[in-house]
Parts: C-alpha cells; sequence; structure tokens
C-alpha cells in the first residue's frame, strides 16, 4: 500500500491526488482522501487514484491519502482507506497487518464497524483515546503500543493541527519542505516538492504541522536526521533500484514479516490463519494436492515436503497444466491447493474448477485479495507480500514456501501429529528468516562480482536435494527467465543418471548444500562435476561453505528453511548474470507477469 500526507500553507487535496499517482505502483485496488480543517472530509473508492470523485476547488491545507493493496478484506468501497472513527473525525491511513485486530476490536463493543479490514480498529482506538488526552500524538502513541504487527500509520482529526504518523516494520519517510511538510511511503511522491526527507524508525511518532516536524520514541522527543536524496524521479519510483526485480529480492526481509505477522503465537506455539476449512476436515484428510504454475510450482515442491514431514499426510504436486484428479481417491477426504501469486493463471484455475466439480474442496494460496483463485476457492489463504511488478517472481516465491510451511504446521496440529520439538523449532525458523534473508541482500556486491565472473558461461546447472531440489529448480528457472540462458535445476543425485554429459569446464554448477538437505551426499555430486572442469559455486550452512569450492557463501542455521536464505544468492546471481548482459529484466522476452490463456 502506499500512503501520502501533506500539511502546510497550500491546498493539501492536489498534492495527494499527485502523491498517490506516484505511490500506485505499490498498490492500486482502491484509493482514498482525507481532508481536515475544523471538520473531516473523505473520499474513497475502488479503482484508480484518478478515478476518485473528489470535490472541486477543496481549500484545507492538511490531509492524508492511501492507495491500497488488499490484504485484509476485499477491494470495496467500504474497506479503501482512510477509515474513519464513530464519531467522523477522526481518519487514519495505514499499512502493514494489525495482528491482534480480533483481540482489540472485541475491546469497543460500543463502537460500529464499517469495514472488514483491520486497520478500521485503529480509528476506534484513536477516537477513545482522544476522550482522556486533548493531544493527537499522545491518543496515537498510547493506540501504537497496544498494536501487534506492523504498521506505517498517517492519523489526522477534525479541529487538530496537522498529522501524526508511525510505524514499525513498514516503510515511511518524512520530507521537510519549503511549503509544508509530508509523509510518504517512499521519496517518489516527494521529489517535486523537496529532496531533504529523514526516516521513521522503528516506534517512532512524529507530529508534522505546517511550521514543523517533531519525533518522539518512548515517549521522548528524538532527532532524526536529515538526508538530501540524489535520486532522479524515475530511480526514486523503483526505490532508488534499477530494477523493480531488484528492488522485490530487497523487500523479502519485509514481505517475510508481514507473511506471518499475526499469525504466529510464539507463547502457545500455534498458528492462526484464519481459514473456514473445518478442523474435522483436515483432520480426516487422505490427500492433500498442490497445483501451479512456473515459480509457484516450486514453492509447491517445498510445501509438500514441509506438509509431509510435519504431519502425517501424502501430499502431491501437480503442474496445473497437467492436473488430473487421479483414481482411487475419495474427493471427501482431498483437499487440492492452488497456489497463485497472480490468482488469475488460467491454467491453475482449470485445475482447480476441475477438482471442485468432482466434488473436491479447494484452498487458494495467492498474493491477490479479490483474484479469481480467492474467490473461487472455498477458502483463500493471502501470502500479503505486497505487489510484484517485475515479470519474474522473487519476493512472492519466499512468501509462498512460508504460508505453505504455516500451514503445514495449522495441518500437523490439527490431526495431532506436530512434533513439539520440530513445530517449535520451524516457528522460531520463520521468525528468523528475515534477518537471514537480510544477512545475504547485505553481500549484494559481492555476488554481483561472482556473477560477472561466470556471466560467460555456455550453461548453468543447479542442484540440490530434498528441501534444497525446489530451490535449485528455481535458480534455474530465475536464470533462465531473464538472462536467456541455458539453465538446468536437478536433484543433486539425478546429475549423475544423464546431465552430468553437459557438464564441462565451461557451465558453471551453482550447487545448495543446506543442512537438512543432505548436504554430505550432494558434496560427492559436487566432487563429480569438480572433477570435470566445472567451477562451483556452492551456498551451504554457515559451517560447511568453506570447503573445495571456487566460491562459496553462507547462510545461517534455519532449519528446514535454509533453502529459503540460499534462494536469494540465486536470485541475485540471476539478476546481475541477466544486468551484465543489459536484459530488460523487468519484461523478459515472451514472457507475462500473468498468463491467462491455457
Ligand atoms: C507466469 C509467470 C511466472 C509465474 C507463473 C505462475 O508464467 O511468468 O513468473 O511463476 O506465471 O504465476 P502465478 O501468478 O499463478 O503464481
Amino acid at each position: 500500500c502506499g500512503i501520502i500526507g501533506y500539511v502546510g500553507a497550500e491546498p493539501a487535496q492536489p498534492r495527494l491526488v499527485a502523491g498517490l499517482q506516484k505511490l500506485e505502483y505499490r498498490g492500486y485496488d482502491s484509493a482514498g482522501v482525507a481532508l481536515v480543517d475544523d471538520a473531516l472530509s473523505v473520499t474513497k473508492q475502488v479503482g484508480l487514484v484518478a478515478d476518485l470523485d473528489l470535490p472541486e476547488d477543496a481549500l484545507q491545507t492538511c490531509g492524508i491519502g492511501h492507495t491500497r493493496w488488499s490484504t485484509h478484506g476485499k477491494p470495496t468501497d467500504a474497506n479503501a482507506h482512510p477509515h474513519t472513527d464513530c464519531s467522523g473525525r477522526v481518519a487514519v491511513v495505514h499499512n502493514g497487518i494489525v495482528g491482534n485486530y480480533d483481540d482489540l476490536r472485541a475491546e469497543l463493543p460500543e463502537h460500529t464497524f464499517r469495514s472488514e479490514t483491520d486497520t478500521e480498529v485503529v480509528a476506534h482506538l484513536v477516537e477513545d483515546e482522544l476522550e482522556r488526552t486533548p493531544d493527537l500524538r499522545e491518543a496515537v502513541a498510547a493506540v501504537v503500543d497496544r498494536i501487534e504487527g506492523s504498521y506505517a500509520l498517517g492519523v489526522v482529526a477534525a479541529g487538530y493541527d496537522g498529522i501524526v504518523a508511525a510505524r514499525r516494520n513498514s516503510p515511511l519517510v518524512v520530507g521537510h519542505g519549503a511549503d509544508g511538510n509530508f509523509i510518504a511511503s517512499d521519496v517518489t511522491p516527494l521529489l517535486e516538492h523537496t529532496r531533504e526527507v529523514s526516516y521513521l524508525e522503528d516506534g517512532d511518532v512524529a507530529h508534522l504541522t505546517r511550521d514543523g516536524i517533531s519525533v518522539w520514541h518512548d515517549g521522548t522527543p528524538v532527532d532524526r536526521a536529515v538526508h538530501t536524496i540524489q535520486w532522479d524521479a524515475e530511480a526514486a519510483e523503483k526505490g532508488g533500484y534499477e530494477h523493480y526485480m531488484l528492488k522485490e529480492i530487497h523487500e523479502q526481509p519485509q514481505a517475510l514479516r508481514q507473511a506471518v505477522a499475526g499469525r504466529i503465537d510464539p507463547i502457545e506455539e500455534r498458528v492462526d490463519l484464519d481459514l473456514s476449512l473445518s478442523r474435522s476436515f483436515l483432520d480426516d484428510l487422505d490427500e492433500i494436492q498442490l497445483v501451479a504454475c512456473g515459480t509457484s510450482y516450486h514453492a509447491c515442491l517445498y510445501g509438500k515436503q514441509l506438509l509431509e514431514t510435519l504431519a502425517d499426510v501424502r501430499a502431491t504436486v501437480e503442474y496445473a497444466s497437467e492436473y488430473t484428479v487421479g483414481s482411487g481417491r475419495d474427493p471427501s477426504r482431498t483437499l487440492v491447493v492452488g497456489v497463485s501469486q497472480s490468482g488469475e493463471t488460467a491454467d491453475t484455475l482449470r485445475a482447480l474448477r476441475m477438482a471442485k466439480r468432482t466434488g473436491i474442496r479447494t484452498l487458494g494460496v495467492t498474493n491477490t485479495v479479490g483474484s479469481t483463485v480467492a474467490r473461487e476457492c472455498d477458502d483463500a489463504l493471502y501470502i500479503q507480500a505486497g505487489p510484484e511488478i517485475g515479470v519474474a517472481a522473487t519476493k512472492t516465491f519466499a512468501s509462498q514456501v512460508v504460508s505453505l510451511a504455516m500451514f503445514a504446521i495449522d495441518v500437523a496440529d490439527v490431526r495431532g501429529d506436530l512434533d513439539p520439538v520440530a513445530g517449535r523449532e520451524l516457528l522460531s525458523n520463520l521468525q528468523d528468516l528475515p534477518g537471514a534473508v537480510q544477512q545475504a541482500l547485505d553481500r549484494d556486491e559481492e555476488v554481483r562480482e561472482v556473477a560477472e565472473a561466470y556471466a560467460g558461461g555456455e550453461a548453468f546447472f543447479f542442484i540440490g536435494r530434498r528441501f534444497a531440489n525446489p530451490v535449485a529448480l528455481e535458480g534455474a528457472l530465475k536464470l533462465k527467465e531473464i538472462s536467456y540462458d541455458h539453465a538446468e535445476g536437478f536433484p543433486a543425485g539425478e546429475l549423475k543418471h544423464g546431465p552430468l554429459a553437459l557438464v564441462t569446464e565451461a557451465t558453471p554448477v551453482l550447487a545448495v548444500l543446506t543442512d537438512g538437505a543432505r548436504p554430505e551426499e550432494t558434496r560427492n555430486n559436487v566432487k563429480e562435476v569438480q572433477s570435470r572442469g566445472a567451477p562451483v559455486i556452492a551456498i551451504a550452512s554457515e559451517s560447511g561453505h568453506e570447503g573445495d569450492y571456487e566460491v562459496g557463501f553462507g547462510v545461517p542455521d534455519l532449519g528446514l528453511l535454509e533453502p529459503l536464505a540460499a534462494n536469494v544468492y540465486l536470485q541475485l546471481f540471476a539478476y546481475y548474470v541477466a544486468d551484465s548482459k543489459a536484459r530488460p529484466i523487468d519484461r523478459p522476452r515472451n514472457l507475462a507477469k500473468s498468463v491467462t490463456v491455457e
């Protein structure tokens, strides 16, 4: 989602609208604006910013705006931001997830809610706080203390001066302008007004007025450095990255935090995915069939292993375009899980519809609220990765696997199969994953050098066992999609049964040797290719990467999720090989982000 806010000497509305249009790449299913002086005026609706039915000649000089990518509640007018309280005095825009919104809502029995969003609860809580304090900043500070999850917030209230902003684990910058001050999700909309910005830190609460910006942390005033932005406007739309793909690779820690926000209870050691599939149905399941295409298919290969490792249930994976129900299945004890980032892939929809016709229940795992997959399936699990614009899927792969991991824990828990130690370890790995991914991202520059050194390879092979196998397949897919090089992924053990004939000193081999993926055996396969002269780029568990490889990268101990951290190196490798060949990375030839034909 995209957030903007302005308070200053000039009318706010044109600034908010122009800003929202620049932020539309962050989400575009609905939009809205709130203007405030002694009264509050809100306009919001489904559709693009340009379609907003705004009042003409609005002269208010303070307001907030939002462009939405639905994560909680369908794209409807009521669910569009800004959200307001009962009195119609408070308006809130939010990016992130209020994980404990159910609990908070239950504490507000007197309030009437008008949307299905997690955000609306914030407006009602601020309304209550304003009964206790006349200071909007204090009210917002008290409310954010009660929020579990992630948020970037902009809040205004009728009769209160300025905007109050707050952030935790969601991006928010403040801009210091000549004729007023701004908040925004990123610097893109600010550049036409100012290049002077400050980045809020987690836990900060800021108060912006026409004359200045003050920031508090834990109730104490703090200074946040003012930075001068050097980017040109085009670079800024990609957050300073040359391509959306690189930006999205770097967004993974944030996406992964969003995927689990509010869904993991570390005390009870459980997950709550808010699914309507009944417990007794999950308990009685005989088989889970995962169907998908492309990158989502690789996420399913990973998900199958998680399901079978944690829960005592058979799981199968099939290309959606090849799916048949299969003989001997009991439809009432089968679940088909369709995994689709876009939620619109025709092959996946065909498979889901075929299952439905046979009387099989369906679950859609998707990034797109309101998509056809989400609407047609009996239930939907949203991966909450935020919009992905680069055609080659990156952050959504990781978020899909993490969502399937939580689903596996849930299924195992319901069926009484969950080994407490394994469950606890996976829950803690899920929480550590964003940090481990960040460690890999911090080595971006080293990966670039490696990629440039090996970009001339005649072909590239990717190998890994068990949980590392889907990541090897995904690494090869990424490279071929964007660099147009010949790249293949194999289960490491299969290499010697045929593909080894292709290995020469001109074919770099990328080997994923993470723990839990039988790295000792993969090490033997590495020796096989090295003895044919192939250079090996190894991505291994922290302790094991300093072997006899041409290049080695380590990933920290993350149990079954280690390959997801390793995958970041493969994504960066693919990106920089393609970049060194000046390929059109965000729009590779012949490929589309969402393929709506069979
Ligand atoms: C297209 C894209 C792939 C994607 C696949 C499945 O082929 O080019 O990157 O993985 O569709 O997309 P979905 O939206 O169903 O995950």
